[in-house]
């Protein structure tokens, strides 16, 4: 039995995740790709996919849309989807779930982990949900974890698939929210000549391929989708935008939320 995840992390609380399941699954090999960094390799092979992302204004990131997007229909595929947030997972697991089964996937589960935060404007006003997940969400997660486990094992027993795609339901979501007010949002970000060490780092977390160097960074705002990875992992604190100026930035992962993810 062979399982891929694909997924995608602007931070790394996302891939720890995504780790973390790979680690704990005990009935398959999974092979996990990040859909921003490594080539794509195709979903025929296996017998289960995962996609996973993180909430991004509400619902699933546009990289990830995009990638569900470009593949191949399928027929029936038996697919999970695994969501990280950081307070209001608003639609995310459903859309997600809506977009992998337009597709031909069938959503067999599905999860929303809760981790800190990684989005400046909400760490500004203090929502930082640094202490996310609790034992209770790894717990729930240790759950989900046991019953894609047991799904592998029914479908390694080649059981009637249709009671194992009876189990996750569809309901009714929240739409997120549109691009255009994201990309508001943001803002155009400026960078600091007098900050800025031409390091590259903007470059390489940009999952949209929007900046080069030339020799400072420059934005291609018509592929930039706002996502604040870049203003995120400055490590000079270069990046500005009108309201913010390198402050509340999310690095990544806390030792401590290391430790509760291996
Ligand atoms: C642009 C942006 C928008 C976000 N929107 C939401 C949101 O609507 N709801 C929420 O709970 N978390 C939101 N977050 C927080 C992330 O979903 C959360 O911190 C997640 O764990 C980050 O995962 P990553 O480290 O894998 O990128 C947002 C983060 C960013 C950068
Ligand atoms: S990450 Fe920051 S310091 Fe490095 S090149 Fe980009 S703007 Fe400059
Ligand atoms: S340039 Fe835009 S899309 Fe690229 S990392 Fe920065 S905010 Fe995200």
């Amino acid at each position: 039995m062979k399982v891929i995840v694909y997924y995608y992390s602007s931070t790394g609380n996302t891939k720890l995740a995504v780790n973390y399941l790979k680690n704990h699954i005990r009935n398959a090999e999974i092979k996990l790709c990040n859909i921003a960094t490594e080539e794509v390799e195709s979903p025929d092979e296996y017998d289960i996919v995962g996609f996973s992302s993180f909430t991004e204004y509400l619902g699933p990131p546009t990289l990830m849309k995009r990638f569900i997007g470009s593949l191949n229909p399928v027929s029936s595929k038996p697919a999970f989807v695994l969501n990280t947030y950081a307070g209001f997972n608003g639609s995310t697991q459903i859309e997600f779930a809506k977009q992998v089964e337009a597709r031909g996937y069938k959503v067999i589960l599905g999860y929303s982990l809760k981790t800190p935060m990684n989005y400046p404007p909400m760490k500004r006003k203090g929502k930082h949900a640094e202490n996310a997940p609790s034992l209770i969400d790894i717990e729930e997660f240790n759950l989900f974890i046991n019953k894609i486990d047991d799904t592998i094992i029914r479908i390694k027993n080649t059981e009637d698939l249709k009671s194992i795609f009876g189990a996750f339901s569809l309901k009714k979501f929240i739409p997120s929210m549109s691009r255009s007010k994201v990309k508001k949002d943001f803002g155009i970000q400026q960078i600091s000549k007098e900050q800025c060490v031409k390091c590259g780092n903007c470059v390489k977390v940009c999952a949209y391929q929007a900046i080069k160097m030339i020799p400072y960074p420059q934005v291609d705002h018509s592929k930039c989708n706002g996502c604040w990875a870049c203003y995120n992992q400055c490590p000079k604190q270069a990046i500005h935008t009108k309201s913010f100026k390198g402050d509340n930035q999310y690095k990544g992962p806390s030792q401590e939320l290391i430790n509760k993810l291996s």
